[in-house]
């Protein structure tokens, strides 16, 4: 009974989120139809199926790492964090790819997007081409990327551990000394003194509400 009122909760979030969408994006005819191919894909994949399966075959502790942002949710982040045309932003575990997509057509600015699950990047990478979107989308682990001239971060990571955030803290220390580095749920000053906290704000997820957090490294002034 729990389970299903949690499932019910789910999907009457979602439907929100979609009637959010189409309301305030469909008028942007190119968005409409991706996200209207892309809905239909997913209406026989289950990205949280392809998440387990492939952290199983990794043989990592934890399989369950999959969760998406909302529409509404990425759009106030984006928002708050000055996201505009100029802006060169990178989507750290990209999952469906929902969030780049959203900000590449709404946005128009530059997105890199990566993902390691190969049938998720694959059906990215294949909207990618048939609408024409120019998002760099890579097979790869978000470790072993550069991070060099990007001007924002999102890491939708709740399920990194310490030593993981760690890694990113010092890996962004070097190359991008000036992005904006957007987390959910945690700051990175919780874990490396060298970053502070320009903003935080209350946001939605289908599990109830969190806070997303706006990060730069303490030498760095951007104007906030
Ligand atoms: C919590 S989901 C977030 C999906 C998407 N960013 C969003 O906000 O809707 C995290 C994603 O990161 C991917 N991921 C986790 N570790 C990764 C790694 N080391 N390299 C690349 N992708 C990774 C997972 O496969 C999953 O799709």
């Amino acid at each position: 009974m729990k389970n299903f009122k949690l499932f019910l909760k789910v999907k009457i979030f979602n439907f929100k989120d979609k009637i959010f969408t189409i309301f305030n994006f469909y008028k942007n005819f190119k968005y409409f139809l991706l996200d209207s191919v892309f809905s239909f894909i997913y209406l026989f994949i289950n990205p949280y199926r392809e998440v387990r399966i492939f952290n199983q075959k990794k043989g990592l502790s934890d399989i369950y790492t999959y969760g998406e942002t909302p529409i509404k949710t990425i759009y106030k982040i984006a928002k708050e964090s000055n996201i505009d045309k100029k802006s060169n932003f990178l989507e750290l575990g990209s999952g469906r790819g929902n969030v780049s997509f959203f900000i590449r057509l709404i946005f128009k600015c530059k997105v890199t997007a990566i993902e390691w699950v190969d049938k998720l990047i694959n059906i990215s990478k294949f909207l990618n081409k048939i609408f024409y979107l120019r998002i760099i989308f890579l097979k790869k682990d978000m470790f072993e990327i550069s991070f060099n001239n990007f001007t924002h971060i999102y890491l939708y990571g709740t399920c990194l551990n310490e030593k993981e955030i760690l890694k990113f803290t010092d890996k962004f220390k070097k190359e991008s000394k000036k992005a904006k580095i957007i987390t959910i749920s945690y700051d990175l000053n919780f874990y490396d003194k060298d970053y502070k906290t320009t903003k935080s704000f209350d946001v939605d997820f289908a599990y109830g509400k969190t806070k997303a957090y706006i990060n730069i490294l303490k030498e760095h002034r951007n104007g906030e």
